[in-house]
């Protein structure tokens, strides 16, 4: 039996990137995924890989994070193709560059928005699903981002430190209701997705801009997706049984 058999795994953001790449591991320890996103195509092509070696593991949701009303088709949705929701990832997010003299408004709004309101209101709505299948376990990625601050992440460095202290306070409501569902948060540093594209162009582009990334980390390499999701596979797991209101640094020791 794989280490989250029968598992029932709501995963934002699982088109491509961090996200799709959970979706691949935690089916292949035996979970079934809906990977939602506003990329619903995408969506629809990773489910269909992952539906390629394991039939009927995955479902592919429309789903803007921003969205009340998307939230609530989206927990429905997955919930009836499950059986249930018993792990709700709050992967989905957007990185955004720039410092207190040039970010816009509207830019500091999206990022709060997608980044970290989001987990305010999906969360809310996902508890009645989640009670429902406990044991449970919130895993919401945050970024080493939400620990230190550089001069050119403000708005994602804030909401990035939201999602960290949210995932704390969740953990504690959880805890003192005496339900059994964990949560906490993961916090990678420079990972392999299209996300970080935008950051090895500000160095150069190609080899030279990702050499600039990779010179910050102690164990020189920019992260892999699958280094994430072995973290995520743990929380998601009854291994990590005893572990809520933790962070979880993914960082080659970037932070130290
Ligand atoms: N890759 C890294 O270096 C890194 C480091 C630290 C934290 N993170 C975090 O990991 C998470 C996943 O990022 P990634 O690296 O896979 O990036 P990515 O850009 O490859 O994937 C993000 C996914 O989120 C989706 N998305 C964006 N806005 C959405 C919305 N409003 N509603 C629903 N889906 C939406 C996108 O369509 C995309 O599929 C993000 O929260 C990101 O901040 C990534």
């Amino acid at each position: 039996m794989g280490r989250v058999h029968e598992k029932k795994v709501l995963i934002t953001g699982g088109a491509q990137g961090l996200g799709a790449c959970f979706g691949k591991m935690l089916v292949a320890e035996g979970a079934q995924v809906a990977l939602s996103d506003i990329n619903l195509e995408g969506a629809e092509a990773t489910a269909a890989e992952i539906n390629e070696s394991h039939p009927g593991a995955a479902v592919a949701i429309k789903h803007d994070v921003t969205s009340k009303a998307d939230w609530e088709n989206a927990l429905a949705v997955a919930a009836d193709h499950m059986g249930g929701i018993s792990v709700l990832i709050n992967n989905a997010g957007i990185g955004t560059w720039g410092n207190i003299e040039t970010e816009t408004y509207e830019n500091w709004r999206r990022t709060q928005e997608i980044d970290v309101d989001s987990i305010f209101i999906g969360t809310q709505l996902a508890m009645p699903y989640l009670k429902e299948s406990q044991p449970a376990s919130i895993i919401n990625i945050s970024s080493v981002a939400g620990m230190v601050a550089d001069s050119m992440m403000l708005s994602y460095n804030v909401a990035k430190s939201g999602v960290w202290m949210m995932s704390k306070s969740i953990a504690l409501h959880c805890a003192k209701s005496g339900y059994d569902i964990r949560s906490n948060s993961v916090h990678p540093v420079f990972t392999r997705t299209p996300i970080v594209d935008p950051l090895i162009q500000l160095g150069g582009g190609g080899e030279e801009g990702e050499q600039k990334l990779v010179r910050q980390i102690p164990l020189r390499r920019l992260g892999e997706p699958e280094d994430v999701g072995y973290c995520v596979l743990y929380l998601a797991s009854d291994e990590s049984r005893f572990v809520t209101a933790a962070e979880f640094k993914i960082d080659g020791g970037i932070t130290a």
